[in-house]
């Protein structure tokens, strides 16, 4: 006698399931692969997927009176997206800065005189938890509308104890309240502060003695290792004192200069390095050979409108494990659409549309430590999936800034039908 489903979703005319028996991130050929059953169905249980297949095999095995049916009508089911890198927790826009872009101001400029990352920080440090985690749950209803069924999250628009614990409790709120799966990042290092401008090697220190205190909070510890920002040796400095306090590291590396962040990713074994927008051969052979998850966010030269793009397609050649992100943040990527960021990675970095599929769910879980749970449709992982009102997987990018996403299915619960958020 079969288990009795609590959801049975059938009909489905590409079931991209992303299924990989393999531990590891995929590279190579298997980016390629999608695994998809035409036809299909899936059995959902307690949460968790219990069997996959056609649906003309498993109508018979499980079709009762009362089950909950879903007919997908012919349509594509993907695993939901997984937005392994996003800084969602802030206060205020940044219109003003977007319109002095657009006049020929750079991003780096607006920076160092004390706006961009600097501005958001002030408008952050003035809210209080509640009024942050409004702002930041409608950003969250806005993912989940749009097929995200997991987001990673940093803080680093408090730089300072108070305030980055702030942030990182906003986060603790949010994994408790939204349907979502969160994942905390501390990111104290994303710039340097106001107040230490003229000491910037005190912060460090001060971000060091952070580190601890943040450590219920948060999985990993990311510094923003770049023009502008940290230095290789504060990074390290950084890096080195989360690893001895067991966080896992993350890096945002090579987004404006190569200053040496690939480097200490790799001697530090980060799980993964994060934009290289600017990288040479040499150093994506070095990245091949230490396993990390080249975490791409072609939303952000989009977005701060120039050319240089992650050379995605030379990194699958060479076998580097790559995985796609939206970087959503007031400053770089106001976009939490992981749909938009798979056209972008299409047209701009010359990934097949089944490449960034793999990039934005299975690899993405890697690159989170997730993929034993998440990130593909495959019997005893947890049922995220969405329903897109496509018939083939091709047209997600093709028919581009579209949301295709009808239904979301999140832990084996349905939280978005017909486009709209399901209160619950
Ligand atoms: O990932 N690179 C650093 N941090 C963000 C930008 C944050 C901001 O501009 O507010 C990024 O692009
Ligand atoms: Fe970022």
């Amino acid at each position: 006698m079969n288990m009795l489903p609590d959801l049975f979703v059938q009909n489905i005319g590409q079931l991209v399931t992303v299924a990989d028996a393999s531990q590891k991130p995929k590279t190579f050929h298997r980016m390629d692969e999608i695994g998809i059953i035409k036809d299909g169905a899936v059995v959902i249980r307690d949460g968790y997927f219990i069997d996959i297949g056609t649906t003309r095999k498993l109508k018979k095995k499980y079709h009762r009176k009362d089950t909950k049916i879903i007919d997908a009508a012919g349509k594509v089911v993907l695993p939901g997206f997984v937005d392994c890198h996003t800084h969602t927790i802030f206060g205020g826009d940044r219109t003003g800065e977007f319109i002095q872009r657009i006049q020929g101001e750079t991003y780096l400029e607006i920076l160092k005189k004390g706006g961009g990352i600097l501005s958001t920080v002030e408008n952050t440090r003035k809210l209080k938890i509640q009024n942050l985690a409004e702002l930041s749950r409608k950003h969250l209803d806005t993912m989940l509308l749009h097929g995200t069924t997991t987001v990673e999250i940093k803080s680093g628009y408090g730089l300072d104890m108070k305030s980055e614990l702030k942030i990182l409790k906003t986060i603790q709120y949010l994994q408790k309240t939204h349907p979502m799966d969160i994942v905390a990042t501390f990111l104290g290092a994303h710039v340097i502060p106001p107040e230490y401008k003229h000491s910037p090697n005190s912060y460090v220190n001060l971000i060091c003695n952070m580190l601890p205190k943040v450590k219920p909070y948060a999985t990993f510890c990311d510094v923003f290792c770049d023009e502008g920002a940290f230095s290789a040796e504060q990074s390290e400095r950084i890096l080195k004192t989360a690893k001895a306090s067991s966080f896992r590291l993350k890096i945002h590396t090579n987004e404006f200069k190569d200053i040496g962040g690939v480097s200490l990713a790799i001697q530090l074994n980060a799980i993964s390095a994060d934009h290289l927008d600017n990288i040479k051969q040499r150093d994506i052979v070095r990245l091949k050979k230490s396993n990390i998850l080249c975490v791409l966010l072609p939303g952000v030269p989009f977005f701060l409108m120039k050319d240089t793009y992650a050379p995605a397609r030379k990194m699958i050649e060479n076998g580097v494990p790559v995985a796609l992100a939206t970087d959503f943040n007031p400053g770089t990527c106001p976009s939490g659409n992981m749909q938009m960021i798979i056209t972008l990675a299409c047209l701009k970095m010359g990934m097949t549309p089944a490449q960034a599929i793999n990039a934005t769910t299975i690899n993405a879980a890697h690159a989170i430590g997730a993929a034993h749970r998440i990130g593909s449709i495959e019997v005893g992982k947890q049922a995220d999936m969405i329903i897109l009102d496509i018939q083939e997987y091709t047209q997600l990018p093709y028919y581009f800034s579209i949301n295709h996403v009808k239904t979301t299915i999140k832990k084996g619960k349905i939280v978005v039908e017909n486009m709209q958020l399901i209160d619950s």
